[in-house]
C-alpha cells in the first residue's frame, strides 16, 4: 500500500525515481510525487493520478540534482488530489517526507505543531511527520554524536504512534537520506556508490541485488561515505546485506498484456517451483525444511487456526478442508481482520498459521502478535522472503513462486493451497493415511502443473464465455465441498477486476436466500466436479435454470452428463478431489481476466484495491 522510492548517489536523480515508482505503482496509483534537491532547495513535483501523469507534469532534470524521494499513493487520510499527494515538504521548507502507513496521533501533533506555528496546507498524516521533524530541526541542537538532520529525524520519530515506512531528505544535507520502519515494509538496496531505498525490491533490483531489510523501530542513514543503521532509541544495530531473490526478468511483462494474465499463465511452472525438492516421491512422504523441527508437534496438535485476509483467507479455507481430511485434525480459518480483535480462545496445542502473500498485511500481522502474546506456535504461509510476516512467525514455508505484481492474487492462491496440500500429506503420513494412499497424493500433486497447461489452452473458449454474459451486473458462484472455497475466490476475482457485483456461496445456501436475486439471463457459474456431493449440486444448476438463470460450469474432462446443464462449459483434468480446487479456479480467474479486459478496466490496477494492504 502505497510505493516509496527514494535515491542518493552520483546519478541524476528523478528518472531512477520515476522508474521505480513505474514498478510500485501496483501498490497504489491515486496520487503520485517526487521531490529532488535542487541547488539546496527541496523541488517538490507531484499530481493526482498515475506516474504517466506526473511524467507529463515533470520539469527536465538536472544531472546535479543526486538526491530525491518518490512516491506513489494509495489514499488514507485525505482525498487523493495534488495537494495530498506525497512527498510533504515541511513549513520551513527545508524537510521532505514520503511516508507508507498511518499516524494514528497526527490530529494530537497537528493541534500542537499548529499552536507552535507551523502551517499545513493538507489533510494527510504525513504532512504531520514533515512538521514535526522541521519543527525539531529548527529548534533543537544536535548532541555532539549526530547531526542536526539526524537527530531531529530521530526526535520525531519518538513522538509517532501509528506505522510508518519512511523516506526523508534535508535541504541543508545534499549528501543524506534517512529511511525509517516501523510496521510498513523498508529496504536499502546498496549499490557501488548509489542507494535505493524503497518499500519493495521490485525498485532496486535494476540497480543492485544486495540490500538490508530494516525490521520496526529501525532507521538508516545513507551518505556517499557510508550507511548506519540504528533504532530510533539511538542503539546502533548492525544489519548484514542480503541478497535479492528475484531477477528483473521476473517483474517484467514477458510479452503478455497484463501481469494478471502473465502470473495466471506462470502457475504450472511456479507450482512445479514450490513443490521442487518437496515432494520425496522415493521415500513418499514430504520435506519441508522450514518448518522440519516443528513437525512433531504439529502432527500431534489439538487444534489449528489459519489466519489470512482476502484470496489468501480462501486458500486457507481450502486448506482446512484437506487438513481435516488428510490429518484428521480440527481446524478453523479465521479472517485475520476478525481473529485480531477478538478473544480467541488459543489453547495448549494451538497452531496458527498465517497466510500471505506479500508477508506485510497490517491484520495479518496483527493476528500473529496476538497468537504469540497468548502463546500458540505460529507458522507462516507467505510469498515474499524476509518479509515482516516471515520474520515474525516461529518458523514457515515460503511459496517461491516468485514476485507478484497484479493487484487480484493468482498464483499466490494456487501456490498457498499447494503448500497446505503439502504440508497436510505429510501430516496425514505421520498420523494415519498409508504409505500407498500418501504415494498416490504425492503423485497427483506432481501432476497438477501439467494438468493446468490444458486448462489455460481453454484462455479462449474463456474469453468466449466472458464476452456472451459481461453486460450482466450480478453474477452467483456455487460450489460445494473443496469447490466451495473455490466459488469465494471466483467471486471475489470478479468483483475486483470487473467491478461486476458477483457472491459466491457453497451451493446449497442458494435456497436460503440468494435465489430470490435469480432473474432472466443471470449468470450463476458452478464449479460441478466429480465427487460425492456432484448429484446434489446438479440440482442446484437446475434450480438456476428453472427461473432462468444462465449456467456456466466447470466440470471433470469425461462427464457425458453434463452438457445439457450447461449453457457455457468448461472441463478440467481429473484428479482427487482435496485437490480439485488447484484446477477449478483457473477457468475462474481467466473468465475474472477476460471479463475486465472487455469491459475496459486496467486489470493490474483495479480501482480502490491495493496489493498490500498495510494499513487496518
Ligand atoms: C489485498 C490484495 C488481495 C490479497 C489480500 C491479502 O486485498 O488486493 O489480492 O489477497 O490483500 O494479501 P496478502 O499479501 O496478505 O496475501
Amino acid at each position: 500500500m502505497c510505493g516509496i522510492v527514494a535515491y542518493l548517489g552520483k546519478k541524476t536523480a528523478q528518472p531512477i525515481l520515476i522508474e521505480g515508482l513505474k514498478r510500485l505503482e501496483y501498490r497504489g496509483y491515486d496520487s503520485a510525487g517526487v521531490a529532488v534537491l535542487a541547488n539546496g532547495t527541496v523541488r517538490i513535483q507531484k499530481t493526482k493520478g498515475r506516474i504517466s501523469a506526473l511524467e507529463e507534469i515533470l520539469e527536465p532534470p538536472q544531472e546535479t540534482e543526486n538526491l530525491g524521494i518518490g512516491h506513489t499513493r494509495w489514499a488514507t487520510h485525505g482525498e487523493p488530489n495534488t495537494t495530498n499527494a506525497h512527498p510533504h515538504l515541511d513549513y520551513t521548507g527545508k524537510i521532505a517526507v514520503v511516508h507508507n502507513g498511518i499516524i494514528e496521533n497526527y490530529a494530537t501533533l497537528k493541534t500542537w505543531l499548529q499552536n507552535e506555528g507551523a502551517v499545513f496546507a493538507s489533510q494527510t498524516d504525513t504532512e504531520v511527520i514533515a512538521n514535526l521533524i522541521g519543527y525539531f530541526y529548527a529548534n533543537e541542537t544536535a548532541d555532539s554524536q549526530q547531526n542536526k538532520f539526524e537527530s531531529a529525524v530521530q526526535r520525531a520519530l519518538r513522538e509517532l504512534h501509528g506505522t510508518y515506512g519512511l523516506a526523508i531528505l534535508c535541504a541543508d544535507y545534499p549528501d543524506m537520506l534517512i529511511g525509517a520502519k516501523k510496521g510498513s515494509p523498508l529496504i536499502l538496496g546498496v549499490g557501488s556508490s548509489e542507494y535505493i531505498l524503497a518499500s519493495d525490491a521490485a525498485a532496486i533490483v535494476e540497480h543492485t541485488t544486495r540490500a538490508i531489510y530494516l525490521s520496526d523501530n529501525e532507521m538508516v542513514i545513507a551518505t556517499s561515505k557510508g550507511f548506519h543503521t540504528k533504532t530510533i532509541a539511538n542503539v546502533t544495530v548492525t544489519k548484514d546485506l542480503k541478497e535479492i531473490e528475484f531477477s528483473l526478468e521476473q517483474i517484467e511483462l514477458g510479452g503478455f498484456e497484463h501481469h494478471m494474465l502473465k502470473e495466471i499463465f506462470e502457475q504450472p511452472n511456479v507450482l512445479a517451483t514450490c513443490m521442487g525438492g518437496r515432494l520425496d516421491k522415493a521415500n513418499n512422504q514430504i520435506k519441508l525444511g522450514g518448518i522440519a523441527s516443528y513437525l512433531r508437534e504439529l502432527t500431534r496438535t489439538k487444534r489449528f487456526i489459519m489466519t489470512a485476509c482476502g484470496t489468501a483467507f480462501h486458500a486457507g479455507l481450502v486448506g482446512e478442508f484437506i487438513f481435516e481430511q488428510l490429518a484428521r485434525i480440527p481446524t478453523e480459518t479465521e479472517y485475520a481482520s476478525e481473529f485480531r480483535y477478538r478473544n480467541p480462545i488459543i489453547e495448549d496445542q494451538t497452531v496458527v498459521i498465517a497466510i500471505s502473500q506479500s508477508g506485510e498485511t497490517a491484520d495479518t500481522l496483527a493476528a500473529v502478535e496476538q497468537a504469540k502474546e497468548r502463546g500458540a506456535t505460529v507458522l507462516g504461509i507467505v510469498n515474499v522472503v524476509g518479509s515482516s510476516i516471515a520474520r515474525a512467525t516461529d518458523a514457515g514455508i515460503y511459496l517461491h513462486v516468485g514476485p507478484e505484481i497484479g493487484v487480484a492474487s493468482t498464483k499466490a492462491f494456487t501456490a498457498q493451497v499447494t503448500v497446505l496440500a503439502m504440508l497436510a500429506i505429510e501430516m496425514g503420513r505421520r498420523r494415519h493415511i498409508s504409505s500407498a494412499e500418501a504415494e498416490t497424493y504425492i503423485d497427483e500433486l506432481a501432476k497438477i502443473p501439467e494438468k493446468i497447461r490444458t486448462i489455460l489452452d481453454e484462455s479462449d473458449h474463456i474469453k468466449q464465455i466472458a464476452a456472451a454474459n459481461v453486460n450482466e451486473e450480478n453474477w452467483l458462484f456455487l460450489g460445494r465441498g473443496f469447490n466451495y472455497p473455490v466459488a469465494l475466490e471466483g467471486a471475489l476475482k470478479l468483483k475486483e477486476i470487473s467491478y461486476i457485483h458477483a457472491e459466491g456461496l457453497p451451493a446449497a445456501e442458494m435456497k436460503h436466500g440468494p435465489i430470490a436475486l435469480i432473474v432472466n439471463g443471470m449468470p450463476a457459474v458452478f464449479i460441478a466436479t466429480e465427487g460425492p456431493q456432484y448429484d446434489k449440486i446438479m440440482g442446484n444448476i437446475e434450480e438456476v435454470r428453472a427461473r432462468g438463470g444462465k449456467t456456466i460450469v466447470v466440470a471433470t474432462e469425461g462427464d457425458r452428463n453434463i452438457e445439457k446443464h450447461a449453457d457455457h462449459l468448461v472441463l478440467v483434468p481429473r484428479t482427487p478431489e482435496i485437490f480439485q480446487p488447484l484446477l477449478t479456479v483457473l477457468p475462474l480467474q481467466l473468465l475474472a481476466y477476460h471479463a475486465a479486459v472487455l469491459r475496459g478496466h486496467d486489470v493490474d490496477k483495479p480501482r480502490n484495491l491495493a496489493k498490500s494492504v498495510t494499513v487496518e
